[in-house]
């Protein structure tokens, strides 16, 4: 069997999407999942685009044993200066530069030509090889790139001495049949390929991207760019899981991946938690439906046979089913062991008990908790630390009646109340607080989500609220929708800064 190679750049290209930013701890916390899972290649960062990627890149460096650790260039000494100093502390390192070699990235962005193109291409590989073996190009918006030019590209940095030749499809706009013949034309018309590997790369704006990277592989391609959950930039990148589980379930690939199959779910939960990025429920791999049948003709088919409508076994993929159920009568050892199976390791015994205790709480108004209510309780006790709290709320709302909301909020201690009447209770209960905190403030986003299922469900809510021309990012869950609204609110406003001073009338 031949081997795929999973290079995984949710740290880079995923980390890029607002909103999903992480500190360098939770990088270090994502990229040891990554390592776990058996990803081949971990993408930590951007060196020079600020302190935190380069920082982030050396510590990951040194967090990790056995993945490459790859560093994003653009075609410039100065770039390919910093990855290399970023990369230091990596026990295997590769360097990824590129150019965009596209009409639209030659003409309009970088104002050059093609012939200047490869110059400046060949000339940064060379540069890059000066500090490492491994070096991948990149050439930018490769999906829009006339074949014959880009094989021109690409037989020039191979030459130069590029090990790996990331084709992308940076605007998600190639077709599965457009891509696999892209793919084909290298393969057949390079004539020293065989000397690189293919790497494919593709964005999802036409929900294209894992077809299009598979197209690329059943064409020669052995490396695959993927995050995961699929998460990045607008539509984001092609999922890890979903390739993954594609050329598993698929012999006639004839080829195999590193990926210890039975860590996906736990890493995409972990991954999803950290960067705020609820994962659509009817994802294939990792929704909370994927495995789910509510069909009476599906559950009988299943109970006879699991493969009568069941194409992976979700044990495969780290679903344990038998393990979901957490009651009120669950001790602090079993929700101990199912935050650490989730990916919340090492958590302080004084924090076990807060969160234990939310848990008796929670088990109380709910029959049973699942995996997204514990990780929730985890979000949800880190309130606790904030400076500006929900303390207490009242609404009036349902059918012919005013709704009105009446809050009390304690910011550093002190308690202050507001009452308001709004379109539903959660304005109302929005307005309160801003008349609590006069600010200039809009909300620009708000999604609501239910957990589970029932009606005494948990939802999650997301909000990013604009402020001062920056966004902020807020979240909580609650079985009470309002308060989760509220609280996930005032998180979004205790990101504006710390020296807040409520107006006193
Ligand atoms: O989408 C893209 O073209 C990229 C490159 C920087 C590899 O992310
Ligand atoms: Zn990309």
């Amino acid at each position: 069997m031949d081997r795929l190679y999973i290079f995984d750049t949710t740290l880079r290209d995923g980390e890029q999407v607002p909103g999903c930013q992480l500190n360098t701890v939770e990088k270090i916390e994502v990229a040891k999942a990554l390592e776990s899972l058996g990803v081949d290649i971990i993408e930590a960062g951007f060196p020079v685009s600020s302190p935190g990627d380069f920082n982030s890149v050396i510590e990951l460096s040194k967090a990790v044993t056995w993945p490459v650790i790859c560093a994003l260039t653009r075609a410039v000494e100065k770039d390919i200066d910093v990855a290399a100093d970023a990369l230091k502390y990596a026990r295997r390192k590769r360097i990824h530069t590129g150019i965009g070699t596209s009409v639209y990235h030659i003409q309009y962005k970088l104002n050059s030509s093609q012939d200047e193109i490869i110059e400046r291409a060949v000339a940064a590989v060379k540069y890059a090889k000066k500090y490492v073996e491994d070096v991948e190009f990149y050439a930018e918006d490769a999906g829009r790139t006339e074949n014959e030019y880009l094989a021109r590209v690409v037989e020039a940095v191979i030459r130069a001495g590029a090990t790996v030749v990331n084709i992308p499809d940076t605007t998600g706009y190639c077709l599965p049949a457009d891509y696999a013949a892209k793919i084909k034309y290298l393969m057949e018309n390079v004539s020293n390929i065989h000397r690189a590997t293919v790497s494919t790369h593709c964005h999802n704006d036409l929900g294209m991207a894992t077809a299009n990277s598979l197209a690329g592989v059943m064409n020669g391609a052995r490396q695959v760019e993927v995050t995961v959950n699929g998460i990045g930039e607008r539509a984001g990148n092609t999922a890890l899981e979903e390739v993954v589980m594609a050329v598993k379930s698929h012999r006639e690939f004839n080829i195999e991946t590193n990926i210890n199959t039975k860590n996906i779910w736990e890493t995409s939960k972990l991954v999803s938690a950290l960067m705020n990025m609820p994962v659509q429920p009817n994802k294939a791999i990792v929704g909370r439906n994927a495995f789910a049948h509510s069909s009476g003709i599906h559950q009988d088919g299943v109970l006879k046979n699991r493969e009568n409508y069941e194409i992976i076994d979700p044990k495969d993929v780290g679903i344990d089913e038998s393990s979901i159920v957490l009651t009120a009568r669950s001790g602090r050892a079993a929700l101990k062991h199912r935050l650490a199976a989730l990916g919340v390791i090492n958590i302080a015994q004084e924090k076990l008990d807060e969160v234990y205790q939310q848990f008796l709480l929670m088990a109380d108004r709910k029959k049973s908790l699942t995996d997204s209510d514990i990780l929730a309780l985890v979000g949800e006790r880190e309130n606790i630390h904030k400076k500006i709290k929900l303390d207490y709320l009242q609404v009036l709302c349902g059918k012919r009646v005013r709704q009105v909301a009446t809050i009390r909020i304690d910011i550093a201690g002190e308690k202050f109340e507001s009452t308001a009447s709004g379109n539903g209770p959660i304005d109302a209960s929005i307005k309160a607080v801003k008349e609590i905190i006069k600010r200039q403030m809009t909300i620009q986003e708000f999604l609501i989500q239910a957990i589970t299922k029932g009606s005494d469900d948990v939802g999650k809510v997301h909000i990013q609220v604009e402020h001062n021309g920056k966004i902020y990012y807020g979240f909580s869950a609650n079985t009470d929708i309002v308060t989760a609204s509220v609280e996930a609110f005032i998180d979004a406003v205790n990101k504006f800064d710390q020296k807040f001073v409520p107006a006193k009338e």
